[in-house]
């Protein structure tokens, strides 16, 4: 009797243990974050967890932008296991949520008071039909060029503002036997080039037409088809090996001196940090040359899928800590991007982290403020497959810039 009942007691101790550890609760979160500028920001959120309690099983699927990660999540789904969080972008958020797949984080949203800081351009992603589906952990935008500032001082290169003046501080490079442009040869690679050569090329309003309202006279012209030949021109200060290369292998020629320049998203800011570089003493950021008072933006949300009929503790947890103020300045000082709240003071961040902040607040006043249609802001994962498609190839030559810009046009009519 008195064996069975100090067998009882342990198992009630048993118990109580698991129970406490159920009440913290796991979340499985899948996301594409392991380059070391992204997986030392993803340590932030994981940590910023772990001290709530709350035990993070870990799922990333390599593969910048998200691409394979899509591909997993899609099977996941599929067989009835969906993670319980997932990173996302933009369209493919709205298009879970019309699914019925994600869970409502309305009460926690009013709670935190959501409607009032997140800023209205993000909140077209993260509610549908009214309903908060997502926590919004940053906002990166996809403009930006990357340099290596002893080569350019050595090469006494000045910053570079508008398209010439880019194309002489390539050819001076090239010139030196350095590659001017590091760049990943990856389809949205192509595209987050392009999108801002097309920017600096046609300007806001083209930018809208031909990649947000997808018109075809926007697609279709002379100005596109001068975008694509810039592509060509661009194409010519790659090395060799640029074909397939990962986007942080490229931001790490730069790192390294081997290159001057990159055109990529803020995310590359986050390997400049994680390798001790310094912004304007080690690198300099700057907008894609032309495209000064435009932003073109994107932003890591984290969706919950239903795992029943309300979130679970773990969910709620992670929903909450994404949107908590410390945390949202902790986790974008290594990310690269920058809060998104806009209640929270940017002064912590470094000089490309305040200019960041700075341009995006004045785009938005000015009404030059876009998605990005490369990282799933402007057009739906579909259309943004076909154009990649169309970018990547005349990149590769397949197409001369005339025949791309009627291939584009079909394409985009096609995917729609
Ligand atoms: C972007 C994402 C960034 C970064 C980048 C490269 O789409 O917003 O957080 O991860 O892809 O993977």
């Amino acid at each position: 009797m008195r064996s069975y009942l100090g067998t009882t007691l342990k198992a009630v101790a048993v118990l109580a243990a698991t129970a406490s550890f159920a009440a913290a609760e796991d979340v499985e979160v899948l996301h594409w974050w392991t380059s070391g500028g992204e997986a030392a920001a993803l340590n932030v959120l994981k940590q910023d967890l772990e001290a709530q309690g709350v035990g993070w099983l870990d799922m990333p699927v390599a593969g910048g932008s998200g691409v394979q990660a899509m591909t997993v999540l899609r099977a996941r789904v599929t067989s009835g296991n969906a993670p319980t969080a997932v990173q996302m972008l933009g369209f493919d958020v709205l298009d879970w949520a019309k699914e019925g797949a994600l869970a409502n984080l309305n009460d926690i949203a009013a709670e935190g008071g959501w409607d009032a800081v997140v800023p209205g351009p993000l909140q077209a992603f993260t509610k549908y039909d009214g309903t908060w589906i997502a926590s919004p952990v940053n906002v990166h935008s996809t403009n930006w060029v990357w340099a290596n500032k002893a080569l350019l001082d050595e090469l006494g290169i000045a910053q570079p503002t508008n398209w010439d003046e880019f194309i002489a501080a390539l050819d001076t490079v090239k010139a030196s036997g350095k590659v001017a442009l590091a760049h990943g040869g990856q389809p949205w690679q192509d595209g987050t080039v392009f999108e801002a050569v097309l920017m600096a090329t046609g300007g806001p309003e083209f930018y809208k037409a031909a990649l947000i309202d997808l018109d075809p006279e926007a697609l279709g012209s002379d100005t596109m088809k001068e975008v694509f030949d810039r592509m060509t021109i661009l194409r010519g200060y790659y090395d060799d090996n640029f074909s397939g290369r990962d986007w942080n292998l490229a931001s790490a020629m730069v790192i390294n001196g081997d290159a001057a320049f990159q055109m990529m998203g803020d995310w590359a800011k986050g390997e400049f940090l994680n390798a001790g570089k310094v912004p304007d003493v080690d690198f300099l950021c700057f907008r894609f040359p032309g495209t000064q008072d435009q932003v073109t933006f994107n932003s890591d949300v984290f969706a919950m899928f239903k795992q029943g009929d309300t979130v679970s503790e773990g969910q709620a947890a992670l929903a909450k800590a994404i949107m908590s103020p410390e945390f949202q300045v902790a986790f974008n000082k290594v990310k690269g991007s920058v809060p998104a709240r806009t209640d929270v003071d940017g002064s912590e961040l470094d000089a490309c982290g305040q200019k960041a902040m700075a341009e995006l607040k004045a785009a938005n006043d000015s009404g030059n403020l876009f998605g990005s249609m490369a990282h799933g802001y402007a057009v739906p994962a579909a259309v943004k497959n076909a154009i990649f498609d169309v970018v990547t190839a005349q990149l590769n030559g397949e197409y001369d810039s005339e025949t791309a810009v009627s291939e584009l046009v079909s394409a985009v009519e096609i995917s729609q």
